[in-house]
């Protein structure tokens, strides 16, 4: 049992987005140990097929599951939680697996003019997940949905320039933005990237719209799953755990610089990444 109190958790995404999701997974289960996965020799997955977010989202999760035992995993991208997650679920039966989606309820429970802007990559969009989310809903708002090609790109890439560039163009593109009937009250930011330009939406789009994000509940779900599912396996409080170390591990299977200056700057941390080649 003390030995599955040490095993990491496992957290991938095809680059920095999910470190977003990282954020709140630390702060809400903070005695645990994370492995994280940054994707992005292979990225963006939102402008690939469902084949290739497959494939890769399978070769992580192999990897995670060989090489550090991983007691949960999480799929902190929207795009590969749409894509893959049942095959994932199918494949490790035993693994607590846990997806993100976009914020559409909460923002419904939000909503007052019952107009909801939605931004996510092509492929979420696309999918048949997000196709039965929307339809779950069908009657409770009015979705505005935009694909943001190029953005998460923009964003692994600290492209300031680009990213400013296409949110301004997007949400103008979307429509008004607001708290008068018609307008839309509410962003869902349907992509972990987005949190990292929640900055420059906010002022484009105004302080009276709220963003909304699905990290937070990403990270109290994956509490709520182990604490049912695997009770024995939650870090104990150090000294009584034997884990050495909270600070995640990361890997990225790309540009190494790109995950350690979005981990500087969006996590304050000074850790090194490693090349993965899976
Ligand atoms: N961060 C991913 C998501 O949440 C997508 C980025 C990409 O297109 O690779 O959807």
């Amino acid at each position: 049992m003390a030995a599955d109190r040490t095993r990491p958790i496992g957290v991938f995404d095809s680059g920095v987005g999910g470190l977003s999701v990282l954020r709140a997974l630390q702060a809400e289960l903070p005695l645990e140990r994370f492995v994280y996965v940054a994707d992005n020799g292979h990225a963006p997955y939102g402008e690939r097929d469902d084949a290739h977010v497959l494939r890769r989202s399978h070769a992580i999760a192999d990897y995670l599951i060989a090489s550090h035992g991983i007691k949960a995993l999480v799929v902190a991208c929207n795009t590969a939680t749409a894509a893959a997650i049942h095959a994932l679920r199918t494949t490790y039966p035993d693994l607590p697996i846990i997806g993100i989606e976009p914020a559409l309820k909460p923002a419904v429970a939000l909503s007052k003019t019952g107009v909801i802007g939605v931004m996510a990559t092509r492929g979420t969009l696309h999918s048949e997940k997000f196709r039965k989310l929307l339809s779950s809903l069908d009657g409770k708002g009015h979705f505005v949905l935009q694909a943001c090609d190029g953005l998460a790109d923009a964003i692994e890439n600290s492209d300031n320039e680009r990213v400013l560039g296409l949110c301004r163009s997007y949400t103008t593109g979307m429509g008004a933005f607001g708290t008068q009937a018609g307008q839309m009250d509410c962003l869902v930011l349907g992509c972990t990237h987005y949190s990292f330009a929640a900055n420059v939406l906010q002022t484009l789009i105004g302080a009276e719209v709220p963003l909304l994000e699905g990290g937070v509940s990403v990270a109290r779900q994956t509490r709520r799953l182990l604490e049912q599912l695997k009770p024995s396996s939650l870090g104990l409080p150090r000294p009584w755990s034997s884990a050495q170390s909270q600070a995640p591990i990361f890997y990225s299977t790309g540009k190494l610089e790109l995950l350690e200056s979005a981990v500087r700057r969006w996590l304050q941390m000074d850790d090194r990444a490693t090349l993965l080649n899976v």
